[in-house]
């Protein structure tokens, strides 16, 4: 696991409450979904992923194949959407955002971790580099405020995650 995922768990942990049912988008090879699950074995977790390796859903694990801009959920589904180095690969970054908020339960909670492009410069030029490498878009501190605000979350943050390379942040919202 790297910096960004201890990150993510660590943000999990110092929630109030233990989430019950987690959401988790972009789960790429699944190692990240298999950790949480490992930490909070008694929660269940459902995974998404518009690509699905051949995963085997594990007792509190059901790995499913879909797009966050059309989550095949109900409402108010979830206590807690993680989506970790997913973001940048949305094509409707706007939608994915209200998608997870129609599926999120009243006082659930939203855990992004991504890089953001940032407007210093060195940041910016090596942000275009590694999208062009990574065949993704990145969006930045103004605009995914943005989204979250334009879909009805509150107590946005948006902070840089310590000990990683710049760009990295953690964003962080609630229902
Ligand atoms: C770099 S992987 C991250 C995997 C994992 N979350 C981790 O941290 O190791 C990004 C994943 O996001 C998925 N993805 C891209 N666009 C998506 C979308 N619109 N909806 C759901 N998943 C998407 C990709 O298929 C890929 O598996």
């Amino acid at each position: 696991m790297r910096t960004i995922h201890y990150a993510v768990l660590n943000e999990i942990s110092c929630l109030q409450t233990i989430p019950q049912t987690i959401l988790d988008v972009g789960f790429g090879n699944g190692s990240f979904t298999q950790a949480v699950s490992a930490t909070f074995p008694r929660s269940d977790i459902t995974a998404i992923d518009t690509s699905i390796p051949k995963l085997v859903s594990s007792d509190n694990i059901t790995f499913i194949k879909g797009s966050v801009e059309q989550l095949p959920f109900a409402l108010e589904s979830f206590d807690l959407v993680i989506t970790v180095l997913s973001l940048h690969h949305w094509k409707e970054k706007s939608k994915g955002i209200s998608e997870i908020y129609r599926v999120l339960k009243k006082g659930g909670r939203l855990i992004i971790g991504d890089p953001l492009l940032e407007d210093w410069m060195s940041n910016r030029i090596l942000g275009l580099l590694m999208q062009v490498l990574d065949g993704g878009s990145f969006t930045d501190k103004k605009r995914i405020s943005g989204y979250l605000n334009t879909a009805g979350f509150e107590d946005i943050s948006v902070r840089l995650i310590p000990n990683t390379m710049k760009s990295l942040y953690l964003i962080t919202a609630k229902k």
